[in-house]
C-alpha cells in the first residue's frame, strides 16, 4: 500500500457502537478500498483494557488496509493528526439525572475534545458526533475549535434517515432503492422531522404516493422519531450496529460525494437557511461535492413542514441556551 494512511479517531471505542464500527472502518468501508487507515482509539482509563481487547481482535482480522492502532485516554494524543474524528463516547443519562446534568456531563467530554481537535487535528479534519445529545455535543466541540472551519463539525441524523427509508418502503411495497431525497430536518431527538414532501418514490412525490396524511402524522413521523426508544425497549440497549452503519454512510458520502440527484441528511452548522437559527447544528438536506457538505437550497416549505422544522429547531435553541448558561460554549 503506497498511500499515506488516513488517521481515524474513534472515541468511546470500547463501547457497543465502537465494537460495531471499528471492524468496518478497518475493512475499508468508511473511506473506500484504496485507502489505508490508522485507528486511534480514545477511551476513559477504566475502559482502556477493553479497548485493547478490541484492538487484539482487529489484529486478528489481518485487515490489509489497517496500518496501525493507537489506544489512549488522552484526547491530545488521540486527535494528533486526525483526519476523520468519530465522537461516539458520551455520558448516557442515568437515573435521577436532569437534562441540565446530562448537558453538563457531556460538556465535560466535548469541550476538551473540541480543544484537542483545535490544537492537534490535521488541516482537513472532518468530525462526526454520534454521542447524544449529538447536535448539541457537536456544537460544544465546534465552539471550542475556533481554528477549524465550522463546517467540519457535523452531527449524525443519517440513522434517522435510514429508518425513514425502510418505513416508507414498507408502506408502499417498494424497496429502499426506489426512494430518493428522503431526509431529516432538525434535532436527533423525538422532535426530528422526517420529510416526505420533498422525497421521491420512483420519480413521484412520496407524500402523494402515500396519499394518507393521517399515516404520515400519526404513524410514519412518530415511528421514525421514536425508533431509538423502541430499539432500547426491544434490545435492552440502544442501537449499535445500525448507528455504526449510519456513521459509515455519513463519512463515506462526505468524503466521496453523494450520487447525482440524491440528497442525504446531516446535522451541519446552520447558515440561516430556511429560517433556521444561524450557528445551530441542525439537520438539513445536504449534498456532498468536493469533500464538502452543502445545504440543498431553494426548497418550498409548506405550513405543515414549517411547523415541524421550527419546533425541532426551537428545541435545539433551548439546548444551546442551556449549555451557554452552563458556560460550556
Ligand atoms: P456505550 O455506553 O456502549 O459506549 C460508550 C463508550 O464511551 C464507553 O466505552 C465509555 O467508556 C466511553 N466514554 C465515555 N466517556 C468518554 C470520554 N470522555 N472519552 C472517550 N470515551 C468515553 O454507548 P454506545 O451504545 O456505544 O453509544 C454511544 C453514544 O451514541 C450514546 O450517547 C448513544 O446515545 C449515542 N447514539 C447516537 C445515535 C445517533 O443516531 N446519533 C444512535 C445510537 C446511539
Ligand atoms: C438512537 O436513535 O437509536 C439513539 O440516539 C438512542 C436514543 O437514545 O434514542
Amino acid at each position: 500500500m503506497t498511500r499515506t494512511p488516513v488517521n481515524v479517531t474513534v472515541t468511546g471505542a470500547a463501547g457497543q457502537i465502537g465494537y460495531a464500527l471499528l471492524f468496518r472502518i478497518a475493512s475499508g468501508q468508511l473511506l473506500g478500498q484504496d485507502t489505508p487507515v490508522r485507528l486511534k482509539l480514545l477511551e476513559i482509563a477504566p475502559a482502556l483494557k477493553a479497548a485493547e481487547g478490541t484492538a487484539m481482535e482487529l489484529d486478528d482480522c489481518a485487515f490489509p488496509l489497517l496500518s496501525g492502532i493507537d489506544i489512549t485516554d488522552d484526547p491530545n494524543v488521540a486527535f494528533d493528526g486526525v483526519n476523520v474524528a468519530l465522537l461516539v463516547g458520551a455520558r448516557p443519562r442515568t437515573k435521577g439525572m436532569e437534562r441540565g446534568d446530562l448537558l453538563e456531563a457531556n460538556g465535560g467530554i466535548f469541550k476538551p475534545q473540541g480543544e484537542a481537535i483545535n490544537a492537534h487535528a490535521a488541516d482537513d479534519v472532518r468530525v462526526l458526533v454520534v454521542g447524544n445529545p449529538a447536535n448539541t455535543n457537536a456544537l460544544i466541540a465546534q465552539s471550542h475549535a475556533p481554528d477549524v472551519p465550522a463546517d467540519r463539525f457535523t452531527a449524525m441524523t443519517r440513522l434517522d434517515q435510514n429508518r425513514a427509508y425502510t418505513q416508507l418502503a414498507r408502506k408502499l411495497g417498494v424497496t429502499v432503492n426506489d426512494i430518493r431525497k428522503l431526509v431529516i430536518w432538525g434535532n436527533h431527538s423525538a422532535t426530528q422531522y422526517p420529510d416526505l414532501f420533498h422525497a421521491e418514490v420512483n420519480g413521484k412525490n412520496a407524500a402523494e404516493a402515500v396519499n394518507d396524511q393521517a399515516w404520515i402524522e400519526n404513524d410514519f413521523i412518530p415511528t421514525v422519531a421514536k425508533r431509538g426508544a423502541a430499539i432500547i425497549e426491544a434490545r435492552g440497549a440502544s442501537s449499535a450496529a445500525s448507528a455504526a452503519n449510519a456513521a459509515i454512510d455519513h463519512i463515506y458520502d462526505w468524503v466521496n460525494g453523494t450520487p447525482e440527484g440524491q440528497w442525504v441528511s446531516a446535522g451541519v452548522v446552520s447558515d440561516g437557511s430556511y429560517g433556521t437559527p444561524e450557528g445551530l447544528i441542525t439537520s438539513f438536506p445536504v449534498t456532498s461535492t468536493g469533500g464538502k457538505y452543502e445545504i440543498v437550497q431553494g426548497l418550498e416549505i409548506d405550513a405543515f413542514s414549517r411547523a415541524k422544522i421550527d419546533a425541532s429547531n426551537a428545541e435545539l435553541a433551548e439546548e444551546r441556551d442551556a449549555v451557554k448558561a452552563l458556560g460550556l460554549i
